[in-house]
């Protein structure tokens, strides 16, 4: 049996850190198939086991399957908290997360019992930008449902006043949250459709507001006074449900919202309501409470929302280079060694 970290640590008669040779005798789980050739890199140093279907693992199913494994290399849809790491034994080591977002993984409890927590950022940054740039005009544009109606066969003819929509050129964007994907966002629509910058951001962010002359504002200054908001804020506490029914309250009629950070930002209830009363535009969303939202849910049936599957980092480039950094943060952990991306 190979030797806890933990217990690594606490005892003379262990050598640490563990050196690749050991770390063969580690038994990991992936809790689904994930692109690229790092799999084979993680089959070279230890004992892998990779869930194999589509749909995530029940919580029951993970919980007897993390059951006496090192490390864990975990899905944005797997809770990780301290009943899961207690499920799975003392001798975990490592979570390594498959995505920029921890939300997840209970970091604290991670923490308390040694475990080293990992992320994967930087390489989805462009992609999810992309993405936020494309929601903000599909839902701009009514690109859904005008496409819609061309699949339905209910296309009649050129509409002098139908599909009418906003353009976001020398328009007002507003930033919520000016990390990196927030950044690379505003980069795009402010470089290429010379858009006013209005921003929130923990700490002043001077380079930036230099190349892009934007304004960190309060977020009630930000809604009232954009055309276009992008919501880029990590999940947590204080920012669930930040943009709530008082929040969209503030914003413009004529305003678009877009979501790709995560759903619970948002609430939903509120959306739909302001959807409904046209007391906005529209809003695009990559990111829904829960997730996948079903057929039947109003803001699925409202025309004035696009709605896309979690997509924000699907791109050969941005998963291959996730998976990269996971199988590295995994490897790292078994081998007592400074994750490459570690949130802990
Ligand atoms: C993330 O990484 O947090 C995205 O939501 C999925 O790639």
């Amino acid at each position: 049996m190979p030797v806890s970290k933990k217990a690594a640590k606490g005892n003379p008669d262990v050598e640490t850190p563990r050196t690749r040779i050991e770390t063969m005798k580690n038994s990991v789980l992936v809790t689904r198939q994930i692109p690229g050739e790092s799999l084979q890199r993680l089959r070279e140093v230890c004992e892998v086991e990779v869930w194999p279907e589509t749909l995530p693992p029940s919580r029951d199913e993970l919980c007897r399957l993390v059951k006496g494994r090192h490390g864990l290399l975990t899905m944005l849809s797997d809770r990780v908290d301290g009943e899961l790491m207690d499920v799975a034994g003392d001798q975990l080591c490592v979570v390594s997360n498959y995505a920029v977002g921890y939300n997840n993984i209970d970091v604290d409890a991670a923490k308390t019992r040694g475990i080293a927590v990992g992320n994967t950022p930087d390489v989805l940054t462009d992609a999810t930008a992309d993405l936020a740039v494309s929601l903000l005009f599909a839902a701009s544009r009514h690109v859904l449902t005008a496409g819609n109606q061309v699949c339905d066969g209910e296309w009649k003819t050129w509409e002098p006043t139908g599909w009418l929509g906003v353009e976001p050129a020398g328009k007002t964007l507003g930033i919520v949250g000016m990390g990196r994907i927030g950044k690379a966002t505003a980069k795009r629509l402010v470089g290429g459709w010379e858009m006013d910058l209005l921003y929130t951001s923990r700490s002043d962010q001077t380079d930036m507001e230099k190349e892009l002359s934007g304004r960190r504002v309060e977020l009630d200054t930000l809604l009232a006074e954009s055309d276009f908001v992008s919501v880029h804020v990590a999940l947590t506490d204080q920012t669930r449900n930040l943009i709530d029914e008082d929040a969209i309250s503030k914003m413009k009629s004529t305003a678009v919202l877009v979501n790709t950070a995560r759903g619970e930002i948002i609430d939903q209830d509120a959306l739909v309501k302001a959807l409904e009363s046209r007391s906005i535009f529209a809003a695009g969303l990559d990111v829904t409470t829960p997730e996948p939202l079903s057929a039947d849910h109003p803001l699925v049936k409202s025309p004035h929302c696009v709605i896309l599957p979690h997509i924000g980092s699907a791109t050969h480039a941005s998963r291959n280079a996730m998976s990269e950094i996971a199988v590295d943060n995994l490897i790292a952990g078994l081998s007592d060694q400074p994750l490459r991306c570690s949130v802990t």
